[in-house]
């Protein structure tokens, strides 16, 4: 099949499959003149990195509900900013979104730029949530390539080298289907078929729009597409965590550092986290070693943390940290790994 004719296929499907995004302009509306706002655009693409719409979906609403504006979102405290996207991960993006909105706002009179290279040289804005933004919001053609994208390419062109090194050519067949008209139209139903149909396992080859020209399918192969390099085990590095409650049932906290894991985020005092850390309480007091650890996986390693709790003296002075009362803290406010922690001591105190 021609491309243009791929093309036509998809849009026709999309037409009448495209789920609904709170972000998102459908297809009918969009005939009927309606436009995307890239504010809405460009959050749901910076928070669906590593993510699912599913999970993305309550705090895009709570962060749209609370700053409906990227001028509203260029004014908010950064602590209010980091509490509401606890639980999304990755967080150096939350203080990358800041950035850039105060950016738009600074030097852009608070409009996005229309253009993927005007996009890109935002802070924050890498060559996805660029290309992706122009294409939706802008209609500009420009590809959009994710994990669903190269997916749906490796398929339908029955490309058997692994990635990443085929990342390149993956972004190549992607690119050639890209079309004049519908550019943000087409790449919202790629995504959407490699969401919905083309999935990585079990893909639902029946009722996919592609499945003609299907080369993966043709040759029996497509669910186990794209093959990929074996990747290095993450290592294992372990921490200590203490939990210390004050007598008034205040929580001894601290807010990490802007730069490194977390950064900026609430969290227990602890570690460093490597493969021999030192106990470093922050407080002397009656540490106690819970049970049971906590686990967790981050990007580039496991961590296991061991648990300290401790009942502090009203008078206790940590070197470090703050005392937050019980109605100021609030665990959702916390890094799913300090609400692992939270989870595990809260009891305990
Ligand atoms: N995943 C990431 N961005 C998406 C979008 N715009 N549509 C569908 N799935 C997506």
């Amino acid at each position: 099949m021609r491309d243009e004719d791929l093309t036509r296929t998809l849009l026709d499907w999309y037409d009448v499959h495209a789920r609904e995004m709170p972000w998102r302009v459908g297809p009918a509306a969009r005939r009927a003149g309606m436009r995307p706002d890239p504010y809405r655009v460009w959050l749901s693409e910076v928070m669906l990195q590593q993510t699912t719409v599913a999970a993305v979906r309550g705090y895009f609403d709570r962060f749209t509900w609370r700053w409906p504006t990227v001028a509203d979102l260029a004014a908010a405290q950064d602590d209010a900013v980091m509490a509401e996207w606890a639980g999304l991960g990755y967080y150096a993006r939350a203080r990358n979104l800041l950035k850039c909105a105060r950016a738009i706002v600074a030097d852009h009179g608070g409009r996005f730029p229309d253009t993927r290279a005007g996009l890109q040289a935002l802070p924050g804005i890498g060559p996805y949530t660029a290309a992706a933004v122009a294409a939706i919001a802008f209609d500009r053609p420009e590809t959009v390539v994710d994990g669903n994208v190269e997916r749906v390419m490796a398929r339908l062109h029955a490309v058997e080298s692994p990635l990443p090194a085929v990342k390149g050519e993956l972004g190549r067949l992607a690119a050639r289907l890209t079309p004049a008209e519908r550019p943000g139209d087409h790449a919202q139903a790629v995504m959407d078929l490699g969401a919905t149909i083309c999935t990585p396992r079990n893909p639902a080859c029946g009722i996919c729009p592609w499945r003609g020209p299907c080369a993966g399918r043709a040759a029996g192969i497509a669910p186990g597409l794209p093959r990929k390099s074996p990747k290095a085990p993450k290592p294992v590095r372990l921490g200590y965590a203490y939990v210390g409650r004050r007598a008034d049932g205040a929580w001894l906290l601290e807010r990490r550092p802007d730069k490194g894991l977390l950064g900026g985020m609430l969290g227990w005092p602890g570690s460093a986290w490597c493969d021999a850390p030192d106990e470093a309480p922050p407080v002397a007091a009656d540490w106690r070693l819970l049970g049971a650890e906590v686990r967790h996986t981050f990007t580039h390693f496991h961590l296991r943390l061991h648990v300290f709790t401790a009942r502090l003296p009203q008078e206790a002075d940590p070197g470090r940290g703050m005392f937050l009362a019980p109605q100021e803290f609030r665990p959702a406010a916390l890094p799913t790994v300090m609400r692992k922690v939270f989870d595990l001591a809260r009891d305990a105190v």
